[in-house]
C-alpha cells in the first residue's frame, strides 16, 4: 500500500528523555519534571545545564549534581561518553553506530521518518485574498506564500487542511464598478494584452476598471446616484447587474489563478470561499448574536463593545456588526466565517494569514465567536505578518507612489535569474536557460519570504533574492543540484552503490550533517506548533551548510574504501531528500541541474 512509514524519535528527544530519566532517579519528582535543557553543542553532541539551573532548589552544588546524572547517563549503551564540564556542564557523545541506525531508519521511510502528529487536526487556512477588480499586492503575496507553506507542512503531518481563499468580492464598489461598464461599453475591461516576457498581464484590465470608475464616481454626483441604485439592484438580485458581477469576478479571480500557477501554490478555483458566499448567512449569524445579547444598538447601528478595546480617545472601539442602512460589511461577514468554519467544517484549527494591521479585526471577531459558544475548545489564530518594504524602507509602492504589479515583481526576478545563470553558466542551451532561470526566480522570492520572521516587516531587494551567496534560494537549490552531480558521476562511474555501515567510524562532518538531518522532523513539529516557515527555511539552509562543509572535508568518490564511499554516497541521498522534501514543504521545486 501508500505506506508513509514508521515515525523515527530523533535522537535529540531520545537524549532529552535519557536525562529526564536520569533526573527522576536522582531529585525528587517536582524537581525531575522539568524541561532538561538539552541543546546541541560544539564541545559534544548534545549538552545539558539542567543541573546548573536546578541546583540552587535541590540544595546540592551544580557539579555534584551533574556527577550524580552523569553516572546514571554513563549505562546508557548509545551514549559514547557523558562528561562534565565547567560549573555542571553536561556534555554527551553519541555512539557512532546510534547515529548511524538512526540514518538508516529515516532513510527507509518514504516520510523520512516523520511522523503524522497532526492527524486528528482539522485546519482551514484562510490566505491570499486578494480583492476582485483590484490588483493582487505585496501584502497579498506575503498572505499566500506563508498560507500555502503552512497548508502543506500541515498535510505532510497528517491534518486535513480546508484551504479557504477569501477574496473580496462583495461591497458597496460594485454598484460603481458595474454602472461604469454598462455606460461605457465600448472601453474593454478584460485581459487580453500580453506583456514583455510573454505573461498575460494579469489583473491589470479589472484595475484600470476600478480606477477610471472611481474618479468618475468622485467626480460626478449624479453618476454616484446611479451607482449607489445599482448597489442596491445587486443586492436585490437584479438579473443583469447580477450577471455582470459574476463577468467580474470570473475575470479577475482567472488573473489571481494565473499568479498561483505561476508561484506553483497550491490554490485553485476550489479554494475560492469569497465574501459573497457567506451573504445568505448573515441575518442568521447576527439574529443569533441578537438572541444571545451580544450585539447592542448604537446610533441605528448593530455593534459589539468590549471593554478593554479604546480608541486614542478613551471611549470603547466597537465591531461594526450591521451599518444604520441595514448593510452588512467586513466584521459581519468574518463572524459568519468562524461560525461557519468551527461549526459546519467542524474545524479544530481555524488560521486566518492576514496583514498584522488587522489584528484588532481578528481579536474581535475571536472574542465574539467565544461569547457566542462557537469558541469553545478549538484553536483560532491570526497568523499575522508585518508589511513588506521598499528600499526607502517605506512601504513598498511603485516611483508614481502605486501598488507594485506582482507579475511585474516576478519579471524582475526572472530577469535577474536569467543573468546570473547566465554568468555561471554561459554555454547553457535557451530552454535551459528559460527553465532554471523560471525555478530559480520563484523560488528565490519565495525563500525570500519564507526565511523571513512572519511577523517583521522587510525589505523586497531582488538582487539580494537572486543571488547564488547567503541564505537564499537559489543557494538552497544550487546546493541540491550539486548532491545530485556527484550522485550522477558515481552512476557514471560504476560507483554507485549507496549504503550506511554502522561499523564505520564518522568524521566530525559527517556527525554534523547527520545529527542535523534528523532535526528535520523536530523542525516540522515546531513550525506546525509555531506557524513559523522561517524555522523550516533557516533549518534548510543549516543543513546545506553541513552538506557543503561535510563535501570539503569528506572526500566522497575518492574515498580511502568502497565501505567509505558507498556510506557517504548514502549520506548524500539523505540529505538530498531531505533538502528536496523540505524545499517542497516551502513551495519550492528542488531542481536536478542549474
Ligand atoms: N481581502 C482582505 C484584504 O485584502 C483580506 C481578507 C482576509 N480574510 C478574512 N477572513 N478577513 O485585506
Amino acid at each position: 500500500g501508500c505506506d508513509v512509514g514508521e515515525q523515527v524519535r530523533s535522537l535529540a528527544s531520545e537524549v532529552e528523555q535519557a536525562v529526564s530519566e536520569a533526573m527522576a532517579a536522582a531529585l525528587p519528582t517536582e524537581l525531575a519534571d522539568q524541561d532538561p535543557l538539552v541543546r546541541r553543542s560544539g564541545h559534544a553532541d548534545f549538552q545539558s545545564n539542567i543541573a546548573l539551573s536546578i541546583a540552587r532548589k535541590a540544595g546540592q552544588k551544580p557539579h555534584d549534581l551533574a556527577g550524580q546524572l552523569r553516572s546514571r547517563l554513563a549505562e546508557v549503551p548509545w551514549m559514547k561518553s557523558v562528561e562534565l564540564s565547567g560549573p555542571g556542564f553536561l556534555n554527551i557523545t553519541l555512539a557512532d553506530t546510534a547515529i548511524v541506525n538512526q540514518l538508516v531508519q529515516r532513510s527507509e521511510q518514504a516520510k523520512l521518518g516523520v511522523q503524522e502528529g497532526q492527524r486528528d487536526q482539522v485546519v482551514t487556512v484562510d490566505y491570499s485574498a486578494p480583492n476582485i477588480a483590484k490588483e493582487m499586492h505585496v501584502g497579498h503575496l506575503r498572505s499566500t506564500l506563508i498560507g500555502d507553506a503552512l497548508v502543506r507542512v500541515l498535510g505532510f503531518l497528517g491534518a486535513e487542511v480546508i484551504r479557504q481563499n477569501h477574496v473580496g468580492d462583495w461591497g458597496t464598489q460594485f454598484g460603481m464598478l458595474i454602472q461604469y461598464i454598462f455606460e461605457h461599453p465600448e472601453e474593454g475591461w478584460r485581459n487580453t494584452e500580453v506583456d514583455q516576457d510573454g505573461h498575460e498581464d494579469a489583473t491589470s484590465a479589472p484595475d484600470a476598471l476600478y480606477r477610471a470608475a472611481r474618479a468618475e464616481f468622485d467626480a460626478d454626483e449624479a453618476f454616484k446616484e446611479r451607482a449607489q441604485r445599482r448597489v442596491v439592484a445587486l443586492q436585490s438580485g437584479d438579473e443583469e447587474t447580477v450577471t455582470a458581477w459574476h463577468d467580474i469576478v470570473e475575470e479577475s479571480a482567472a488573473a489571481f489563478q494565473k499568479i498561483y500557477d505561476r508561484l506553483g501554490v497550491l490554490l485553485d478555483e476550489n479554494d475560492l470561499a469569497g465574501e459573497s458566499r457567506y451573504n445568505p448567512l448573515l441575518d442568521d449569524v447576527v439574529e443569533e448574536l441578537q438572541r444571545k445579547g451580544i450585539v447592542e444598538e448604537s446610533d441605528g447601528a448593530l455593534v459589539v463593545f468590549f471593554d478593554d478595546i479604546l480608541g486614542p480617545s478613551g471611549d470603547r472601539v466597537p465591531l461594526l456588526v450591521r451599518k444604520r442602512d441595514g448593510g452588512y460589511g467586513y466584521g459581519a461577514t468574518d463572524l459568519a466565517t468562524i461560525r461557519y468554519r468551527l461549526q459546519d467544517l467542524k474545524a479544530t484549527r481555524a488560521l486566518y494569514v492576514v496583514d498584522a494591521r488587522q489584528a484588532q479585526h481578528f481579536d474581535m471577531i475571536f472574542r465574539v465567536a467565544r461569547r457566542a459558544g462557537w469558541l469553545t475548545g478549538q484553536d483560532v489564530e491570526h497568523v499575522q505578518f508585518g508589511t513588506v518594504l521598499g528600499s526607502d524602507g517605506k512601504p513598498f509602492k511603485t516611483r508614481s507612489g502605486g501598488t507594485v504589479k506582482l507579475a511585474d515583481l516576478l519579471d524582475d526576478a526572472l530577469r535577474r535569474a536569467r543573468e546570473i545563470v547566465t554568468e555561471k553558466e554561459p554555454d547553457i542551451s535557451a530552454a535551459d536557460l528559460e527553465d532554471i532561470a523560471e525555478t530559480a526566480s520563484v523560488g528565490a522570492v519565495k525563500y525570500a519570504e519564507l526565511s523571513t520572521v512572519r511577523t517583521k516587516d522587510y525589505a523586497f531587494d531582488v538582487d539580494r533574492m537572486v543571488s547564488f551567496n547567503g541564505a537564499t534560494g537559489v543557494y538552497l537549490q544550487y546546493m541540491h543540484t550539486r548532491i545530485k552531480s556527484i550522485q550522477r558521476k558515481a552512476v557514471e562511474t560504476g560507483v554507485g552503490e549507496a549504503r550506511f555501515d554502522a561499523g564505520l567510524a564518522l568524521e566530525p562532518q559527517e556527525r554534523a550533517l547527520s545529527l542535523l538531518i534528523d532535526e528535520f522532523a523536530d523542525t516540522l513539529e515546531v513550525v506546525a506548533k509555531t506557524l513559523e516557515p522561517h524555522r523550516l527555511a533557516g533549518y534548510l539552509y543549516g543543513l546545506a551548510r553541513a552538506f557543503s562543509e561535510f563535501y570539503e572535508a569528506c572526500p566522497v568518490l575518492k574515498a580511502d574504501s568502497d565501505e567509505v564511499r558507498a556510506s557517504r554516497l548514502a549520506l548524500c541521498e539523505l540529505t538530498a531528500r531531505t533538502l528536496a522534501q523540505g524545499l517542497d514543504l516551502l513551495g519550492t521545486t528542488a531542481p536536478e541541474r542549474m
